[in-house]
């Protein structure tokens, strides 16, 4: 699966952004507070006119404060995957409970230097695992290839979480996070920054996919 990060968007232009992806799996959304990461992008108010706008299931990604307060808004408002930081959860097991209540998918995020080992039980309460793979903040930065260790790891322990990767993910990354287990892959740049961005997400699509399957 390919979800297009319109944080690499136009933000003056997000309807036509979200037409020219018409193929994508879903549409990732990040939320960013300006408190937990240093950037402030969009909140409630802009991922409801969103979901007027497409059909395309929102996956939004809460790079905030205080999920705890905040997270299942989101999920009210009918997004699809609604993912919290496990850094910033205060009760991760309350809030993936409010959001599947809510009726959305629940999503947990570790950051490139949050170990996974210490929350495998939790994803049991989740359905997503959101691998960020650059420090969250900003679009267009370099892809760490470390992090896909985590990913062997969820693999290894058979967690029946859907497991997504964020960050420098383009033709040249993707395939090693394919290999490794990654379902569903976030691309901003390398979808927005190209000439035809449906064009771009089939291109990771074909190559992501070019991958052997997995053994499990
Ligand atoms: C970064 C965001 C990402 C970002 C990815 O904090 O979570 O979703 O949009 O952008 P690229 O694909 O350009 O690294
Ligand atoms: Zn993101």
């Amino acid at each position: 699966m390919i979800a297009p990060s319109i944080l690499s968007a136009d933000f003056a232009r997000l309807a036509e952004a979200t037409e020219s992806v018409r193929g994508a799996d879903w549409l990732h959304v990040d939320v960013m507070d300006g408190h937990f990461v240093p950037n402030l992008t969009i909140g409630l108010p802009v991922v409801e006119a969103l979901l007027a706008t497409t059909d395309i299931p929102l996956d939004c990604h809460l790079m905030i404060d205080d999920p705890d307060r905040w997270a299942v808004g989101y999920a009210e408002a009918g997004a699809y995957n609604v993912t919290v930081h496990v850094e910033a959860a205060e009760d991760p097991v309350r809030i993936a409970k409010d959001l599947r209540s809510a009726g959305a998918k629940a999503g947990l995020s570790v950051k490139p230097d949050t170990p996974l080992e210490p929350y495998v039980e939790l994803l049991g309460h989740y359905d997503t695992l959101l691998v960020m793979s650059v420090e969250p903040g900003f679009g267009g930065q370099e892809f760490i290839p470390d992090v896909l260790d985590k990913v062997r790891l969820a693999r290894d322990h058979e967690l029946k979480v859907l497991i997504e990767i964020d960050g420098g993910i383009n033709l040249d990354t993707i395939e090693q996070a394919a290999e490794a287990g990654v379902d569903c892959f976030v691309a901003g740049s390398a979808v927005y920054g190209a000439d035809d961005p449906a064009k771009a997400v089939e291109r990771l699509r074909a190559r992501a996919a070019r991958e052997e399957p997995r053994e499990s």
